[in-house]
């Protein structure tokens, strides 16, 4: 559908536990007065997924679903998307121009996996090649195993609800990993998945996004299955690839902030954060699942996390805006907005103040490095992003410098690209696309960004 559904997601996406950004706020230590480098395998990086720059998808969930009208709010779909499958070199080269060492992109599974069962190694191989270019510019290869999209054969048998969905997911993960993670080149950062609880949500409760179920009383179902499949994954793998190894997910992270000054709102905001940004890290790292969805289906039980496992080595963190939200006399009673500052195209709030207490509150709670998975904007005549990219980074440093541990920060996207229900018009690119012939033309913010990633790394460097 359209910004609608993300907005609707991004606001009202729940998920479980009651720490206070004011908590977090005043848990941390005190302010040095002279901003510290960042460590010098700081990972400066942009991100991206299979399906919305490879082009020619594999059958998945969303390939179908962009076939069905009314389904993508433009009409576009990721059938050619930024062709990255075959342009991957020209992305590392343009990343590598401005001095940036990391790079994120997924791997499809549907690609892996044509069929039930059915491992595609010509697939395997090509996504070796890419990691190999990505060395080759100097990027730190940053993969995640799945990123919202589904195999068609395991949509047909219930996709997230399968009963054997952790089961095909460790398959999967035992197929890929160990492969791509082989040898001195291979991959050492993993995210097992992406916005687990977006992809519930928006799924199972909202229905903007394959299965399209819209208030199923299934979510919670469905979220569950991606936790398991997290543990089963990672437990599969562990023991196979080098110890320096590290597995995280990509977590949707959206501040909440009371619309009202009063008691109630802020309980809202704190009910919302719980349930949105908390509970899924807290099931994998308590062991203890409490999952909540606004059409009031819960879930409340243990994951069956064997004792001294450990589900995560760092958090990646997707920050993007923060929502408004308080309690209204009327059903549902409970309303939702962006806040009052400046918009992206997409209607989003740009909020850098955000970032920082995400993050102080990531910390505080989960006690884990946290790599910045995903920050950027809709900006299409680009004439914001620069300050964007600008304001988030000196919330970073100030982070840094009180020795928060922040493993790196990687801008979505390098390139504009498929952005899901919202189409090809969102313009998210530090590079913008012309969809017609594939051409990547740098936006002035490409530089910009460029010019910031150098003087920090040489930052680094006299450290
Ligand atoms: C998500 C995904 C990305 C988006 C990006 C911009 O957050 O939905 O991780 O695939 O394209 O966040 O909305």
């Amino acid at each position: 559908m359209n910004s609608l559904g993300k907005k609707i997601g991004r606001a009202l996406v729940l998920s479980g536990a009651l720490a206070t950004v004011v908590l977090a706020y005043s848990s941390t230590g005190s302010v040095p007065s002279e901003e510290a480098p960042f460590p010098r395998d700081f990972l400066w990086g942009v991100a991206n997924s299979a399906f919305q720059v490879e082009g020619n998808p594999g059958d998945s969930d969303w390939s179908r679903f962009t076939r069905r009208p009314g389904a993508i709010r433009d009409g576009t779909n990721a059938d050619v998307a930024t062709d990255f499958w075959n342009r991957y070199e020209e992305d590392f080269a343009l990343a590598n121009k401005i001095g940036l060492n990391a790079f994120r992109i997924s791997i499809a599974w549907e690609r892996i996996a044509p069929r039930d069962g059915e491992w595609d190694a010509g697939a395997l191989a090509h996504y070796r090649k890419i990691i190999s270019a990505m060395r080759k510019y100097g990027l730190e290869p940053i993969v995640t195993l799945q990123h919202f999209a589904l195999p068609g054969w395991l949509v047909d048998e219930g996709g997230l609800l399968s009963p054997r969905f952790a089961e095909v997911f460790a398959e999967y993960a035992r197929y890929v990993i160990p492969a791509l993670s082989e040898g001195s080149e291979g991959v050492r950062i993993w995210l097992t998945m992406n916005e687990p609880e977006l992809m519930a949500f928006l799924g199972y409760n909202v229905g903007v996004w394959p299965p399209a179920l819209a208030k199923s009383r299934r979510g919670s179902e469905a979220l569950l299955a991606l936790a398991r499949g997290h543990v089963a994954a990672v437990r599969a793998v562990r023991s196979l690839v080098p110890p320096e190894t590290k597995f995280g997910i990509a977590k949707n992270w959206m501040v909440f902030t009371p619309i009202r000054r009063n008691g109630i709102d802020s309980l809202a905001a704190n009910i919302v954060n719980r349930y949105g940004n908390l509970a899924f890290l807290d099931a994998l790292l308590t062991g203890q699942a409490n999952f909540r969805f606004l059409d009031g289906d819960t879930y409340r039980g243990r994951l069956n996390i064997p004792k001294g496992f450990r589900a995560l080595d760092f958090i990646g963190l997707n920050y993007y805006t923060r929502n408004q939200v308080g309690i209204v006399p009327r059903p549902p009673f409970y309303a939702s907005r962006f806040g009052p500052g400046m918009k992206s195209d997409l209607g989003w709030e740009i909020y850098p103040e955000g970032i920082e207490s995400a993050i102080r509150q990531a910390h505080a709670k989960f006690k884990l490095p946290i790599l910045i998975s995903e920050n950027g904007i809709a900006d299409a005549d680009d004439s914001r992003r620069a300050e964007f990219v600008k304001d988030h980074l000196q919330k970073l440093r100030k982070l840094n410098s009180e020795r928060i541990p922040l493993l790196g920060y990687l801008h979505w996207s390098l390139t504009d690209n498929f952005e899901w229900a919202d189409g090809l018009t969102p313009r998210f690119g530090l590079v913008g696309i012309d969809y017609a012939t594939g051409a990547r033309f740098p936006r002035p913010s490409y530089r910009a960004y460029g010019d910031e990633v150098v003087r920090e790394r040489a930052k680094s460097r006299e450290r």
